[in-house]
């Protein structure tokens, strides 16, 4: 029988696939910021990326706090957060609802590294690996604040703009609106004929 793996074999585990979450992460950010119309939020997911970059140096310094080699391995839950991400940048929004959905997105992106990096924290520190531990503290708190710039940003304005934007366009959707009154009444009476 295979050796039953430890809590320090599955705190690896989860620091490759971070590792590997992090990496996706700088390469699907440019193309949020370039998607950004508003500049406090360009702004914001610009200094993420650089934050980013300095995170997966930080994981390697983790990695090599612990004498392990940094590889990753992928972590399909990013990918899957990334991509439905990306899916948003070929809707036709205006420009106020992109930036709320952009926003939406990131904060997805933030919690998922949130949970990764509050789990690994707890793990390494139960297991005595202070200089990890304090190195993935740093990471989390980075990720809390990005969070928390995304919120106030959304919150400052963004999301008020958007909801004003969808105000707007009403008006041209009152004659769908009709028709779908009609059909939530009850099964349609209209035939081919009528
Ligand atoms: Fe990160």
């Amino acid at each position: 029988m295979a050796e039953m793996g430890t809590l320090h074999d599955a705190f690896l585990d989860e620091l490759r696939d971070t590792y590997d979450a992090e990496k996706q992460i700088t390469k699907a950010l440019p193309k949020m910021v370039k998607a950004a119309a508003s500049p406090a939020l360009r702004d914001a997911l610009e200094a993420h990326l650089e934050e980013t970059q300095h995170q997966v140096e930080r994981l390697e310094q983790v990695f090599a706090s612990l004498d392990e080699k940094a590889t990753g391995k992928h972590c399909a839950g990013m990918a899957g957060i990334i991509e439905e991400g990306q899916s948003i940048l070929e809707e036709d929004f205006d420009e106020t609802t992109m930036d709320a959905c952009l926003i939406a997105a990131a904060q997805r992106v933030e919690h998922y590294e949130m949970a990764a990096y509050g789990t690994l924290v707890s793990w390494a520190r139960v297991m005595g690996h202070t200089e990890a531990a304090d190195l993935l503290e740093e990471t989390l708190d980075e990720e809390k604040a990005a969070d928390a710039t995304l919120s106030s940003i959304a919150k400052g304005g963004i999301n008020q703009a958007a909801a004003e934007a969808a105000d707007e366009g009403e008006g041209d959707e009152e004659a769908d609106d009709e028709e779908e009154e009609e059909i939530t009444a009850g099964p349609s009476k209209r035939t081919s004929r009528d």
